[in-house]
């Protein structure tokens, strides 16, 4: 907590000290109002003098308006800190996350990150605005009153002394059980966030297999459990209030038996006995609320180490040195077309491409997403400018983590990547991405319009750029059919489009910005054979002539390809043309014969 508050609090301190000043000032009054009404007892009731109680009581109606404004001015700026804090962290929490890589983003769970961005980023904003407000009020409160009461009265003060240790044991025996669960409640979120999400996402295709009670029970579960660690915290912060209320009871009995027989002999008067025990309740109701207050510290504390976990994560995949000036520069610099120069590869990015040079090249590539058998192992090969590499493999053979490799989403565990005969770790994030454009196997856009999404490479790409891209990607008829053209609005989870005319807005967006190299992940898997067909023959006439990279189960997708890589089980067991590897790989061949017939497949 104190870590977020160093980073986020600075701009609110201002607002945040006069917040706590308006409090103590509130405080002094509200301590000042039994000694006042002792003196009304003793002094105006005691003399009968009406007079004087009429003037303690306006005395007493000044403190109360002067303590509400007080009150007033400190919920504004309480409010005020909190929000802009909560606001703050928030937004600096998303735009971290966007930041973090991806092996990051699946270590904390997208459901939990989403967990972190909102409940915990509520919880601390509301000890926030609970520590303005009270962190001062009550401790203040419970502190002056014994004060004020061993001013009235040393001997009777000891009672107040008594009591508070007893109900500080208390208060750590609590503290030490519940601070762990809050911790557990936080993960059983997560978990209920994560069901929820899963469910959500799809709930078509679980009701198409009737598995709703199914899932109900999954979540009845978990929410079950949730609510049991929740209800556990509770019965221990609710155990709070009797016990301290037993204690401090039991100290007002002390009070008033020993009183009465200190007024008896004339020691006290009645006026500061009734102040007394005014004091003694004010403790108590303190003393409860700082019971509260504990429990709102402990959970925005345990939200606190949640959200600082993620800000304190810091992306491995990095800028590389190579910006967008080193390219312009090395592009005035490069050699002439044919002549291959180790400058010349980066200008390669924008300029026309040269033939002659490898566009992308993967050098004895292996990956691994954690515990267990490699997703990629060894995986090498040169791509030509200009050329088609197709991708075959039985799932899970590793095409995904591949694509994903060639943008950085996931730097390799060996080996090494290059564009250009440059390593991808060189160039900027930003660059190279512009250079590398993937289709994702999952078809997601966002909600907003068409133009929107096709604009995510270029923000500033025109009308005539956007429909080139959909005609290229055969998705411009069914877009001219739509009755708002590019501004066609597409709804959250992308609803209102098919899956194959998802497909083809991925690829037309991919094509925006004429990326140097584009990675289809098995993005046709939709699209009926013809429209594959034609999209294909469409790729080959981009006018920029990109390197290709062309993942598919259909063999008739990547037949065609200068060069085809199968893959298996994470190993390569294939490099070569379609009638190479009909001679030489049998797994190729026996996908092949899978799916066509003998005289398709040319044996
Ligand atoms: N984020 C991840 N975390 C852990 N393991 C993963 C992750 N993504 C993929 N894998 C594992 O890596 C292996 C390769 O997965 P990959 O997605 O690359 O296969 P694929 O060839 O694209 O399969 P498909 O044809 O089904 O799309 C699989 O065994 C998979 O279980
Ligand atoms: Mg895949």
């Amino acid at each position: 907590m104190s870590e977020l508050l160093r980073r986020f609090l600075p701009p609110y301190r201002t607002k945040a000290l006069v917040g706590v000043v308006c409090k103590v000032v509130e405080v002094v009054f509200d301590l000042l109002t039994p000694m006042v009404v002792a003196s009304m007892i003793d002094v105006g009731v005691g003399n009968r003098d009406m007079g004087y109680v009429m003037r303690m009581g306006g005395v007493l109606v000044v403190f109360a308006l002067v303590g509400y404004a007080f009150t007033c001015v400190c919920q504004r700026l309480a409010a005020n800190v909190s929000q802009g804090m909560g606001t703050a962290i928030r937004s600096t929490l998303y735009a971290h996350i966007m930041e973090l890589d991806t092996p990051e983003v699946d270590r904390f769970g997208t459901p939990s990150l989403i967990t972190r961005l909102t409940g915990d980023v509520n919880n601390v904003q509301v000890a926030v605005a609970m520590g303005v407000r009270m962190l001062v009020r009550w401790p203040f409160i419970a502190v002056g009153s014994i004060v004020a009461a061993l001013l009235i009265d040393v001997r009777l003060g000891v009672v107040f002394l008594v009591c508070t240790p007893a109900i500080a044991l208390v208060f750590a025996f609590v503290m030490m059980r519940s601070v762990p669960l809050y911790g557990a409640i936080q993960t059983k979120l997560d978990t209920l966030a994560r069901l929820v999400r899963e469910s959500l996402e799809g709930v078509r295709v679980i009701r198409a297999f009737g598995r709703e009670s199914f899932e109900t029970k999954r979540f009845d579960v978990a929410a079950d459990d949730q609510a049991d660690t929740s209800i556990a915290v509770g019965k221990l912060s609710a155990s709070l209030n009797p016990a301290t209320f037993i204690i401090m009871n039991l100290g007002v009995v002390a009070i008033l038996w020993s009183g009465s027989f200190r007024i008896d002999a004339g020691s006290l008067t009645q006026g500061e006995l009734v102040a007394f025990v005014n004091y003694m309740t004010q403790l108590l109701i303190s003393i409860g609320y700082v019971a509260n207050l504990v429990v709102i510290f402990m959970r925005g504390s345990t939200s606190a180490t949640r959200i600082m976990e993620v800000l304190d994560t810091q992306p491995q995949i990095v800028d590389g040195p190579l910006g967008w000036s080193d390219l312009a520069r090395m592009s005035r610099d490069a050699p002439v077309a044919g002549d291959a120069g180790a400058a010349r590869p980066v200008s390669q990015l924008v300029l026309p491409a040269t033939p002659d040079l490898p566009a992308l090249t993967f050098d004895h590539v292996s990956f691994s997403y954690g515990k267990g058998a490699p997703a990629l192992h060894d995986v090498s090969f040169a791509l030509a400018q200009g050329a088609t590499l197709g991708i075959i493999g039985g799932t899970g053979s590793g095409k995904s983590t591949l694509a994903q490799l060639a943008v950085r989403l996931y730097d390799p565990s060996e080996g090494s990547i290059s564009l250009g005969n440059i390593d991808i770790t060189q160039y900027e994030l930003a660059m190279l991405r512009i250079a590398v454009s993937m289709v994702p196997q999952k078809a997601s856009l966002i909600s907003g319009t068409i133009r929107d999404n096709l604009r995510w490479r270029n923000p500033a790409a025109s009308d005539d750029e956007l429909w080139e891209a959909l005609t290229y990607a055969e998705a411009a008829d069914f877009v001219r059919e739509k009755a708002d053209g590019l501004d066609e609005p597409v709804e959250a989870g992308s609803s209102n489009f098919s899956g194959g005319q998802r497909q083809r807005l991925t690829i037309a967006r991919a094509l925006v910005g004429s990326p140097r190299v584009v990675v289809f992940d098995d993005s046709a898997s939709a699209l009926d054979y013809a429209t594959d067909a034609r999209l294909r023959a469409s790729l080959k006439r981009l006018p920029a002539h990109p390197t290709i990279v062309l993942i598919s189960q259909r063999v008739a997708s990547v037949m065609g390809a200068d060069q085809i890589l199968v893959l298996d089980h994470g190993n390569m067991v294939g490099l070569g043309t379609h009638r190479e590897l009909l001679e030489s790989c049998p797994v190729y061949r026996e996908i092949c014969l899978s799916q066509l017939r003998p005289e398709e497949v040319g044996v």
